[in-house]
């Protein structure tokens, strides 16, 4: 098959032609996908797209007319996707629903240590030949309560780290998962977590129920100086609320890997641009805020994963064999 890989950088190119032996041709794109770079899958049978491609109506609909036929996501998340619109259009999706838990669950802890111990500021201090200690108090995790919102792959991998610190765990998800109750975690209500975390950190999907599930009122109702670890998807955060929350206190420390308003932003070398989003700068301004560009499963494991997965949906495409490929409808 032909397939437009949009927002591809040159280590995508490497894992997807390692994986591929010919299989398939592949077009490497640097544009995210939009409605106005759509056309450019002129020619092809179907797109590869990442996670801040914007697979709205608009982009469905010049999919469409160019005639692709298929849309192979080479991630998990899949609220890029307008999955109705996809559907009526009859163009199918499909997404890599696994590829390393471990990545960003250990992604996640090391937002959490990195905040604690305050390696990144001990980092820049030793290089000036500082060597003092103040400003870099931590506390320890072991006997700490950790609330894991989303229990799933990342989650329960998560879970498993955080329990093996000694923290006591406890969990929100809609679905009780076996493996975590066995690792040591207790199920309760949203409302326990807020109260009782001293570490809330967020490994559910973004969707309406779920988008600015940390705002306001829940921020009000978390203990004070509560670190917040987001790893999943910006929109679980209304980052405004949260920035409230650090100028009182009340939030005493933000790790971020993913940002409400990050299309425009990550992935991206922008160092000669000007910073325009004002509420991201404001963010940076925090000494207790520590953000990575969405990096969290960025693992030579992960990405060779992502590969065979993705070049696996393709071949299960080409063959008809849909049972076989990794589907999302709605
Ligand atoms: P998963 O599908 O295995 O688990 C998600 C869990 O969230 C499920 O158990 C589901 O029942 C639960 N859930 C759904 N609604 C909920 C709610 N309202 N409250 C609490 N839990 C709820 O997904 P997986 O693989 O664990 O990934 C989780 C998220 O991590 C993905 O949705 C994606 O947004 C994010 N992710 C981030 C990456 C990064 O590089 N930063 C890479 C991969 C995924």
């Amino acid at each position: 098959m032909k397939v437009a890989v949009f927002s591809s950088k040159a280590y995508d190119q490497q894992s997807l032609e390692a994986a591929n032996k010919g299989r398939h041709q592949f077009n490497f794109l640097e544009p995210h996908l939009t409605p106005q770079t759509a056309a450019l899958s002129h020619g092809y049978d179907a797109v590869c797209c990442f996670v801040n491609d914007s697979i709205d109506a608009d982009t469905l609909a010049e999919l469409k007319r160019q005639g692709i036929k298929l849309i192979a996501l080479r991630c998990a998340g899949f609220n890029n996707v307008d999955l109705a619109e996809a559907q009526r259009l009859g163009i199918r999706v499909a997404r890599v629903p696994e590829y390393s838990p471990f990545a960003v669950a250990e992604h996640a802890v090391a937002l959490i240590l990195g905040l604690n111990r305050n390696t990144h500021r001990a980092f820049n201090r030793v290089r000036e030949n500082d060597y003092s200690l103040h400003g870099l108090l931590g506390f320890d995790l072991h006997g700490k309560t950790v609330g894991v919102i989303g229990t799933g792959k990342i989650g329960a991998a998560f879970v498993r780290i955080v329990a093996g610190f000694g923290c006591r765990v406890i969990c929100s998800d809609p679905y009780v998962n076996k493996e975590v109750e066995q690792a040591g975690a207790r199920y309760v209500s949203l409302e326990e977590i807020w109260a009782q975390s001293d570490i809330i950190s967020l490994h559910c999907p973004l969707m309406p129920a779920t988008r600015h599930l940390i705002n306001a009122d829940t921020l009000a109702q978390m203990k004070q100086g509560v670190m917040i670890i987001n790893t999943s998807r910006g929109g679980l955060i209304e980052t405004k609320d949260v920035i409230d929350a650090l100028k009182s206190g009340q939030v005493g420390y933000l790790g971020l890997d993913v940002y409400e308003e990050e299309a425009d932003l990550f992935f991206e070398d922008n160092s000669d641009a000007i910073l325009r989003d004002d509420t991201f700068a404001r963010l940076l301004t925090f000494r207790n805020v520590l953000v990575t560009g969405h990096q969290a499963f960025f693992t030579q494991e992960a990405l060779a994963a992502i590969a065979d997965v993705t070049l696996a949906n393709l071949d299960a495409f080409e063959a008809e064999d849909f049972d076989r490929m990794h589907e999302v409808s709605v």
